[in-house]
């Protein structure tokens, strides 16, 4: 729990949540921080909310008292956007509150009402419109709608030049050492890099059309700092904006020169050509994820295969079909547009394939577009012939990942 005086007149009230899923699913294994802002001009705002997981919002009354501001002061909540874990407290401040006017978009007005019952009191705005707090604290307000949902807004301080974004430009990861990304040791940074695709592919990959958009508003603007209301603030905005159009780009492909294998085995068979590839990928100059499924989470998985040009799928044919967890992995990455991958499967079966028809049908129904080498199967373990056939066609996807990315 920590409040920073980022800017004049503006303060960032955070907490770090840790031990929870994200949106009820998705694994975060290193937390995620929830930021609010307070702005004081002649009037105050508070932007968003910080609210413990479980909805109680003594953590966002704790900061702001030692603000010195009475919550039943602040005159204006703004709500960038509804989901619960900004807007999860906002019953309870009404309580304490209850002539504080919400400032939000249409949509999220009418999430209001069916999220909380709260129909009164209420400032609609929207592109380009003001709210004036005084002592030069004019606020922007721009809609940057599915990032991450469709009632999303963005206001920027014209005084600060202070943009903040709720979801957009955010990541996973506590916040520890800074809250401002340039801050940060080169160590740090690179975490903070992992979890900023982590947060990006598990949270806003399928929006990455209206993420581009929401770039290109906010390239247009005077932004001097990106206030986000997950992660840190960046002080030299273009460097998370930049990142954030690469991070879009990657949903159609190529990504980066890296390769995610995804591999599942019953009683080791698959396993054994799956040690040999490796040990292969091991002598390529080539960065590789690997996992296993079903132990790695969906959003592990999901968070390599985004920033990876090449997918290896290894995995035994299971009843006519598909070994299911991994059946159910890709239709999770389908569902995410992980798309235009260079691909290769191998695998074993007993007395039937099966696993190849599946496959084309998942790529299919979900336009995947994923340009497969010739895959790999064989019967039981792997023989000395098999590996060789499966290191030929790794040598090849590896082949195909460079010259992808390379162009
Ligand atoms: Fe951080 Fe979409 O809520």
């Amino acid at each position: 729990m920590k409040v920073t005086n980022i800017a004049d007149g503006i303060y960032q009230l955070s907490i770090n949540v840790e031990n929870i899923l994200f949106e009820g699913f998705w694994e975060i294994p290193n937390g995620v921080s929830l930021n609010s802002y307070i702005i004081k001009g002649l009037k105050t705002a508070i932007i968003d909310g910080v609210c413990g997981w479980d909805g109680v919002p003594d953590t966002l009354f704790g900061l702001i008292e030692q603000l010195d501001i009475a919550p039943e002061s602040i005159e204006y909540l703004i709500v960038n956007h509804m989901e619960p874990d900004h807007s999860g407290w906002i019953e309870a401040f009404k309580k304490i509150n209850p002539d504080c006017k919400i400032v939000c978009s249409k949509k999220a007005k009418d999430l209001l009402n069916s999220f909380f019952g709260i129909t009164e009191n209420i400032i609609v705005v929207g592109e380009n419109d003001t709210l004036d707090l005084g002592n030069g604290h004019l606020l922007n307000f721009v809609e940057i709608p599915n990032v991450h949902w469709p009632d999303t807004i963005a206001e920027l301080d014209t005084l600060t030049g202070t943009l903040f974004t709720c979801d957009a430009f955010g990541s996973f990861g506590k916040i520890t050492s800074s809250v401002y990304a340039d801050m940060l040791s080169e160590e740090d940074l690179a975490l903070h890099e992992k979890e900023t695709t982590r947060y990006y592919s598990n949270v806003l990959a399928y929006f990455s059309m209206q993420v581009k958009k929401a770039v290109a508003k906010c390239q247009a603007l005077p932004v001097k700092m990106i206030a986000p209301g997950h992660g840190l603030i960046y002080r030299n905005p273009k460097e998370i904006m930049d990142a954030y159009l690469k991070y879009a780009d990657y949903q159609k492909g190529p990504a980066r020169e890296e390769i995610t294998l995804i591999w599942g085995s019953m009683y080791g068979m698959t396993e054994n050509a799956v040690n040999y590839v490796i040990k292969q990928l091991q002598k390529e100059d080539i960065l590789v994820h690997v996992h296993q499924v079903p132990k790695e989470s969906w959003g592990t998985v999901l968070a390599s295969a985004w920033t990876s040009t090449g997918i290896i799928l290894a995995m035994p044919t299971y009843e006519f079909k598909m070994y299911p967890p991994m059946a159910s992995v890709l239709e999770e990455l389908g569902k995410k547009k992980v798309n235009g991958r260079k691909a290769f499967r191998f695998g074993s079966y007993g007395w039937s394939g099966g696993a190849q028809k599946e496959l084309d049908e998942i790529m299919t129904r979900l336009n995947m577009g994923w340009e497969f080498i010739e895959p790999v199967e064989f019967t039981g373990n792997p023989g000395a012939k098999d590996l060789e056939r499966v290191g030929e066609q790794v040598k090849k996807l590896v082949e195909e990942v460079k010259n992808a990315v390379r162009g």
